[in-house]
Formats: structure tokens, sequence, C-alpha cells
């Protein structure tokens, strides 16, 4: 009998009989528990999940791993408005958590939301705004971008609102801002920076949809009447 068939067999049935063991990549197991735990219900990676949610096909690129463990950690310590439950995450849970949502840059969309043939016929600003949530603008800046989304170490204590962008800026230099992305002045110099940063947007999008966001941030203005906080003030 061949002479490695018995340890092979050994191995195989030790592993069938420890299923948390069996995944050995922090992000494969991060994807498994963001579908176990029910994140799916509420957001959506590529074309699967809920869109109630932000969108977190890219939510890698526009926040560090630090920030999205901050989060995870408890989210109504950072926004105490938040109606993302916290999850109570074993530190191993987390960790995985952050390795796989970290990791989404984008690759997961096989079509992206503004490029479909429905989208391509839409007017520049209503395509912008469809970026706008795809992509996560909407995670800083908040719905419209009215703005009221806090950030640490920053005047105000909150991420820019974009209602008056149309005001401050001419067309070309709102996309320079979106293109170059922009680092958060802070406001105490000897604490900790600002975790969000405006991206670069200029990596990851073209000049073209670049200009259909701008289409949309000049649409915006002053949110008309205030409500009670619901799913859509994310
Ligand atoms: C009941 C719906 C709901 C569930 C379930 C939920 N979330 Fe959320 N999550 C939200 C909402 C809404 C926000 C936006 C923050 C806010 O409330 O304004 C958010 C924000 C986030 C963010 C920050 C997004 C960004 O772009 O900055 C991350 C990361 C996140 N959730 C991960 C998770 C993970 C991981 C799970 C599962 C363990 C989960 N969420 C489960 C509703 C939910
Ligand atoms: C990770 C959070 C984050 C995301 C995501 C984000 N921004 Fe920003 N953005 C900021 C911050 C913070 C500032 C302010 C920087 C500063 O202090 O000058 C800013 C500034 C801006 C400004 C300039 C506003 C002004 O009045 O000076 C525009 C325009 C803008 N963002 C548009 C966008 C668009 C469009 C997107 C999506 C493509 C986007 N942002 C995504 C954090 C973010």
């Amino acid at each position: 009998m061949n002479r490695w068939l018995i340890p092979a067999l050994l191995l195989a049935l030790a592993a069938a009989c420890s299923p948390q063991s069996e995944i050995t990549d922090p992000a494969a197991r991060g994807e498994r528990d963001f579908n176990g735990l029910g994140c799916v219900k509420c957001h959506m990676i590529g074309d699967k999940g809920v869109d109630w949610g932000p969108n977190l096909t890219m939510l890698g690129f526009r926040k560090s791993p630090a920030w999205i463990d901050t989060w995870l950690k408890d989210p109504h310590a950072w926004n105490p408005k938040t109606v993302m439950p916290n999850f109570n995450l074993k530190d191993s849970t987390r960790a995985d958590l952050v390795a796989y949502l970290s990791a989404q840059k984008g690759q997961a969309w096989k079509v992206k939301p503004w490029e479909t043939p429905e989208a391509a016929a839409l007017p520049a600003a209503e395509r912008g705004k469809l970026i706008f949530n795809s992509v996560g603008c909407v995670s800083c800046h908040a719905k419209d971008g009215y703005g009221g989304y806090p950030n640490n170490n920053v005047a105000g204590g909150l991420v820019l609102a974009l209602t008056k962008v149309n005001e401050g800026y001419t067309k070309p230099e709102a996309h320079q801002v979106i293109k170059g992305g922009r680092l958060s002045i802070p406001s105490d110099s000897t604490k900790p920076a600002p975790m969000l940063q405006m991206p670069k947007w200029g990596d990851k999008l073209s000049e073209k949809e670049i200009d259909d966001l701008v289409e949309y941030v000049f649409s915006l203005g002053p949110k008309v009447a205030a409500g009670k906080p619901s799913k859509d003030d994310f």
C-alpha cells in the first residue's frame, strides 16, 4: 500500500471534523462571515446582497483598514445616529471581516451599475448620482451630499457637505478636487490625523465618470425639510 495513503486519509478526516479551521485565508473567512452574519441583508458587494445600506464594492478604496476596524468594533461610537446594529463581533471575526472588506476595490462588479444600457441613456447628473451612491461618495458626504457624517479631529467634527460646491467652485475646479483627492486638515496637530480623507478618485474613475459626478454635485442644494433619521440618511 502507498505509504502516504494513511496519513493523507487521516489529514482529510481531521479537516472534515474541524470546519472552523478549514479556511486558512482570513479574507475568505471574512467573506463566509459576511454572508453568514447577514451583512448581505443590508449591503451589496458586486451584484450580491441588498442595496439598503452603503454599497461596499469599493469600500477598500475609500476607507482604511484601521477605520473599517473602528467602525465594526462599535458603529455607534463613531456615529451615534447610525442604524447599523452592533454585532459585538469577536476580535478574530472582526479581523477576518476587515481583511475581506479592505480588499474590495471594485473588482467584484461584473458590470458597473452606471455602465448598464439604461444608465448610459440617463442625463449626466442622474448617472453621476448613480456613481455617487455606488462608489460610496455617499458614505462620507451623506445622501444628496447633505453632510452630517462624523470625522475625527476636523473643524466641526464632520465631513464637508456638498450642497454649496456650486457656489465655491467652477466645474473644472470641482473636477480637479474629485480627481486628485484632498487631505483633511487636522484641527489639532497634536492629535491623531483625521481617519476619513477625500480619496484620489482619478485612480479609479475616468474623466467622463468624474464629469458626470460634477454635474450631479452641481445639481445639489440644501436639504429642504429635515425629517426623522431614516435609512436614506446614510
Ligand atoms: C440593518 C442593516 C445593516 C446590517 C445588517 C449591516 N449594516 Fe453595515 N451599515 C448599515 C448602514 C445603514 C450603514 C451606513 C451608516 C449609517 O447608518 O449612516 C452601514 C455602514 C457600514 C460600513 C461603512 C460603509 C462605508 O462605506 O463607510 C461597513 C464597513 C459596514 N456597514 C459593514 C457591515 C458588516 C460587516 C455587517 C455584518 C456584520 C453589516 N455592515 C451589517 C446597515 C447595516
Ligand atoms: C472617505 C470619505 C470620503 C469619500 C468616500 C468621498 N469624500 Fe469627498 N471629501 C471628503 C473630505 C474629508 C473632504 C474635505 C477635505 C478637506 O478637509 O478639505 C472632501 C471634499 C470633497 C469636495 C470638496 C468640497 C468643498 O467644499 O471643498 C468635493 C467636491 C468632494 N469631496 C466630492 C466627492 C465625490 C464626488 C466623492 C465620490 C466620488 C467623494 N467626495 C468621496 C471625504 C470623502
